[in-house]
């Protein structure tokens, strides 16, 4: 008897929230390998005839969906995204932890240009106390003044370094990412906020606007939450 195909958590996930996208919507293209799922699936819908524009998030979204032949935009043609769909490194409820792959900025802000937000994880991700680092984007100028800030508010960060490439991650605007663990975060929103006023953080990665979370499950279901 043939062994039946091993469930993938994050693509069901993916492709589910793939569904919600319709003819006409401007679309967010998250980063990373769950909504990959995501844009492949966008992609086959589009070689049959779908009509959509996509927002990429990073350039690992950029080629993906260039590959997939998703026709693409900006924010400056159009500065309001019907529904943008990315993954997350931890969720509990509707916030999110992200910026896993580098890419939290600009992914932020093609989330808070998004009438809806839309967050695909596989079940490994929820959680009902955050408590995964933070990644930050820092401009390199200010990389030991952002290493004080963050020691002053109980954290301890680190500047993520290369793999296949000798030293830190340069992200895609050309700054540094730090990965700031502050262990269990009982107030994710005001720790936000604060890290937003801290000199010399481009932004952070803690995501308060998720609208709807699609959990994919190693039993073959996706769970659906919506705000
Ligand atoms: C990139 C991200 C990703 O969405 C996050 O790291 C999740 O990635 P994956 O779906 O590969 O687990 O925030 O900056």
């Amino acid at each position: 008897m043939n062994n039946p195909t091993p469930i993938n958590p994050k693509q069901i996930a993916g492709e589910r929230a793939a569904e919600l996208v319709k003819d006409g919507m401007i679309v967010g293209l998250g980063t990373g390998s769950t909504t990959a799922f995501a844009i492949q699936a966008l992609g086959r819908r589009v070689a049959g005839g779908l009509a959509i524009l996509g927002i990429p998030t990073s350039y690992q979204s950029a080629f993906l969906a260039a590959e997939c032949k998703i026709p693409l935009t900006t924010l400056d043609e159009h500065p309001v995204v019907d529904v943008d769909i990315d993954g997350a490194d931890q969720i509990a409820d509707f916030i999110a932890i992200k910026g896993g792959g580098a890419a939290h900025t600009r992914e932020k802000i093609v989330a808070m240009s998004s009438k809806r937000f839309v967050v695909v994880v596989d079940e490994s991700k929820r959680v009902d106390v955050l408590n995964h680092p933070v990644p930050l984007e820092v401009l390199p100028f200010a990389r030991q003044l952002v290493l004080k800030q963050v020691a002053k508010l109980g954290g301890n960060a680190r500047v993520r370094m290369g793999v296949n490439k000798d030293g830190p991650v340069i992200s895609d605007n050309g700054n540094f990412i730090m990965d700031a663990d502050f262990g269990a975060i009982d107030d994710p929103a005001s720790l936000g906020e604060i890290l937003s006023q801290c000199t010399g953080i481009v932004e952070h990665g803690i995501f308060t606007n998720v609208n709807k979370v699609y959990i994919g499950k190693k039993d073959g279901s996706v769970d659906i939450m919506e705000t």
